[in-house]
């Protein structure tokens, strides 16, 4: 008989979860705390903005017509130990309030909380990203006859769906042969179209995702680190990226220079990492990361400094400035340590007039900065602005009517936050384009 699936939390990674779950063909019970965000995902909605998965919810949420009825919600713990085989936990792990280590609230208790209910024989699995050693104390709090295992997760916003029916890799760290075959049995479908399975301890599994932020975030600020040199040596970063993606050892990805990564997974990652590695007496192993997050905390520093220069050096006061751009990336409505609006609340604070436009950010970005000024759209953004800054890169941008902007616009100057604009296009249309790390560009 086919295993039956819990996933504990249902917020980003786990709404994706069960609803991949379901789409696999299994029979999925998800559970969360919070009365609201169950009554929205029973109607087949998301709090969020993530492409396809309000289709993928719809496809399986019992209730709704024509779907499978594979997949349904609960708030009750007992309900959720009677019914999973396998229980994925999947409750978020922010950074704690002023300091470097991420919070364990919220899986501690979803831990508290399961393991009276959880029938003997069943799996539970930790998919949360924590610092390692976590797992082998959590383990500990389950019952006897029911087993632990850690399954990182590696899904990037805004491709939430896709990463998580086909992965890139999959990562179990198991502490017996039965915890490895039932994870199998749960990844047949992407395992047998070619993900590979990679079975290994619990901290390996913890580390696997830490480490793999954290290169990533190395990247971006490796690239920013010669956006940097290139802007001190008339040097263009764009190319420099280009030319040394070409080495495969290199590769051409997370190469974009700008003003760097934020987001809710790679900034707290990294500074959660620096915690546990203090913690574990390993601090020194780690000490890059802290440039790492130097560096790119510098770059929305950088940009403020540009815009200042574009509108005449000095002060913000009486300057007009339209921010294109809320969310901390495109195709997502997340604004968690966004760059964007961290440039638009430091020119707000030294008196600029900040206008901001984002296709899916709006609310999210009017609840965490609600003294800014906003607009219905990018021509409003620009009307009568005395820069535009872009900062974060939506097609919608790369889309607009330079020449329609133009007209509106106090003052044609454009600063590419992102490196994504082509300058060619905005200087044929009378504007003034620079970017970040191109200082000849
Ligand atoms: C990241 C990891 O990619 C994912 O594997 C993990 O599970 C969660 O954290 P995510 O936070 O969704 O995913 O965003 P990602 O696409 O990694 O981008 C992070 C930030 O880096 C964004 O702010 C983005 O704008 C920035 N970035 C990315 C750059 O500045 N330059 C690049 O070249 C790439």
């Amino acid at each position: 008989m086919a295993l039956k699936i819990t996933v504990i939390g249902t917020g980003y990674l786990g709404a994706t979860h069960a609803a991949a779950m379901a789409e696999l063909g299994f029979e999925v019970l998800g559970l969360d705390v919070v009365p609201e965000k169950i009554e929205m995902l029973q109607r087949g909605e998301v709090p969020m903005y993530e492409p396809g998965l309000e289709e993928l919810l719809r496809k399986h949420v019992a209730g709704i017509e024509g779907a499978s009825g594979r997949l349904r919600f609960t708030m009750d713990f007992a309900e959720a130990g009677a019914f999973g085989d396998v229980h994925f936990v999947c409750v978020n792990t922010p950074q704690k309030h002023g300091e470097y280590a991420c919070d364990m609230t919220y899986v501690d208790s979803a831990f508290a909380s399961l393991a009276p209910h959880v029938r003997s024989g069943a799996l539970v699995v930790g998919k949360s990203t924590v610092p390692v050693g976590s797992a082998d104390r959590l383990a500990r709090l389950l019952p006897d006859g029911v087993e632990l295992a850690w399954n990182p997760e590696f899904l990037r916003e805004g491709l939430a769906v896709n990463d998580t029916l086909h992965p890139d890799r999959i990562v179990v760290g198991v502490r017996s042969e039965r915890a490895e075959k039932l994870l199998r049995e749960v990844y047949a479908t992407p395992v047998a179209e070619g993900s590979p399975f990679v079975v290994t301890d619990f901290p390996t599994a913890e580390l696997v995702k830490t480490s793999a932020n954290s290169f990533l975030a190395t990247k971006i600020s490796f690239i920013n680190a010669m956006a940097e040199v290139c802007e001190a040596a008339d040097g263009d970063v764009v190319k420099l990226a280009e030319a040394l993606g070409y080495d495969d050892r290199i590769g051409k990805k997370f190469l974009r220079a700008g003003i760097g990564f934020g987001g809710g997974c790679l900034p707290k990652d990294i500074r959660a990492f620096m915690a546990r590695a203090g913690e574990l007496g390993a601090d020194q192993a780690l000490t890059f990361l802290r440039e790492v997050d130097s560096i790119n905390m510098r770059r929305r520093g950088h940009m403020v400094e540009l815009a200042r220069e574009a509108v005449g050096g000095g002060s913000f006061l009486g300057k007009r400035v339209a921010v294109l751009g809320a969310a901390f990336k495109p195709d997502s409505d997340d604004v968690r340590d966004s760059p964007a609006l961290n440039v638009a609340g430091q020119i707000h604070l030294q008196g600029g007039q900040v206008t901001v436009y984002d296709p899916k950010g709006m609310a999210n970005a009017r609840r965490l900065f609600p003294t800014l000024g906003y607009a219905d759209s990018a021509e409003e953004a620009v009307r009568g602005a005395d820069v535009v800054l872009h900062l974060t890169e939506w097609r919608e941008f790369r889309e607009l009517d330079v020449d329609a902007l133009g007209e509106v616009v106090g003052r044609r100057v454009i600063l590419d936050g992102r490196n994504a604009l082509d300058p060619v296009v905005w200087r044929a249309a009378g504007w003034t384009y620079r970017a970040m790390g191109r200082p000849g560009a």
